[in-house]
């Protein structure tokens, strides 16, 4: 099975190059030859790469810098999702889409299924959110998936960041009165990969086809989130800090975040049979990834 990623560097591309095998070949397809921001060349480019499936993974990522480029956000997240499902239509082959619980305003007091209205807070969700539509517009043959607060071993997330600052900190305010769920890479990997394979194999089923709910089991704050960073930092010897809990409003941001980001995968489990692990042996696995390839830098230095 060819699965033909849009994105080059990006988290989950990474992911799934590092997860392909077992019959699973992963082609990144990024810029400069496919850009999403000027998608005309798109259809031309993954038609010659052969794909039995595409997986959109390449966004504009950036929630506060959207708020002030609009624009951009739009073509890339919009226009730019929907032009890469046109291709897969035209080349008969099943879309998978990667979208965020930011399509939500986090007023619900429960975690939301898919069938929930959407009412994106900021422009990054306004604008995923018609990459939704653009690609449910282009295709029937297509998956959605909607996850949330990804991270991996490498790459531009919250566990880094949380690292980079107990560098040289002691204490950092972490938000914590948002509630959702972090969701690990390389299992959105294996997800993805376990959904390619059901599209693959039953071309017709509309059960297996529209928008899905993707995270991590379980769920925290962003405070609960840190300090699990945290609490597995010292055994392996990376930095760490204190986490001074601090509210939304005493940490304004560009971007307005949803209070509740928590998504019910219970749709995944049951048509696709796939639910990701714990977001907390998640975090384990991560952590010792990160410690191993800081020991391997060090031994490179030496
Ligand atoms: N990060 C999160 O917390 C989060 C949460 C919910 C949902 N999601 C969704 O999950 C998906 C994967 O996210 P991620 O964390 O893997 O993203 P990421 O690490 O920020 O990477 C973004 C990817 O998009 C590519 N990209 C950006 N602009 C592009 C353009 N104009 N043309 C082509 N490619 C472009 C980048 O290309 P280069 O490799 O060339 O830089 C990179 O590969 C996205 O759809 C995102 O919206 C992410």
């Amino acid at each position: 099975m060819r699965l033909v990623v849009t994105g080059r560097a990006g988290q989950v591309t990474r992911a799934l190059q590092a997860a392909a095998g077992h019959g699973v070949v992963v082609i990144p397809a990024g810029r400069p030859e496919i850009d999403l921001l000027h998608p005309d060349g798109v259809d031309v480019a993954l038609a010659a790469l052969s794909p039995d499936v595409v997986v959109n993974a390449a966004a504009f990522t950036a929630v506060d810098l959207a708020e002030t480029e609009r624009e951009a956000a739009f073509a890339i997240n919009g226009a730019g999702a929907g032009a890469v499902a046109r291709a897969a239509a035209r080349l008969a082959v099943p879309v998978i889409h990667l979208s965020t619980d930011y399509v939500f305003d986090g007023t619900n007091p429960v975690p939301y299924v898919e069938t929930d209205a959407v009412a994106p807070a900021n422009v990054y969700g306004q604008s995923k959110l018609a990459g939704e539509r653009a690609v449910a517009a282009a295709t029937d043959n297509h998956a959605i998936l909607r996850t949330s607060w990804v991270y991996a071993a490498a790459g531009k997330n919250f566990v880094a960041t949380m690292l980079r600052l107990a560098e040289t900190r002691d204490e950092v305010g972490v938000v914590s009165d948002q509630q959702g769920a972090p969701t690990y890479a390389p299992d959105i990997a294996d997800a993805v990969i376990a959904v390619a394979r059901n599209l693959v194999a039953d071309p017709h089923e509309p059960r297996l086809r529209g928008i899905f709910h993707m995270t991590g089991a379980g769920a925290t704050t962003w405070a609960g989130f840190a300090e699990a960073i945290f609490a597995r930092a010292g055994a392996r010897r990376l930095p760490r800090a204190r986490v001074r809990p601090i509210l939304t409003a005493d940490y304004p941001t560009p971007a307005r975040r949803p209070a509740n980001s928590r998504l019910d995968c219970g749709r995944l489990t049951s048509t696709h049979g796939v639910t990701l692990p714990d977001w907390r042996d998640a975090l384990d696995r991560c952590m010792d990834a990160i410690a191993a390839q800081r020991a391997a830098d060090e031994d490179k230095k030496t």
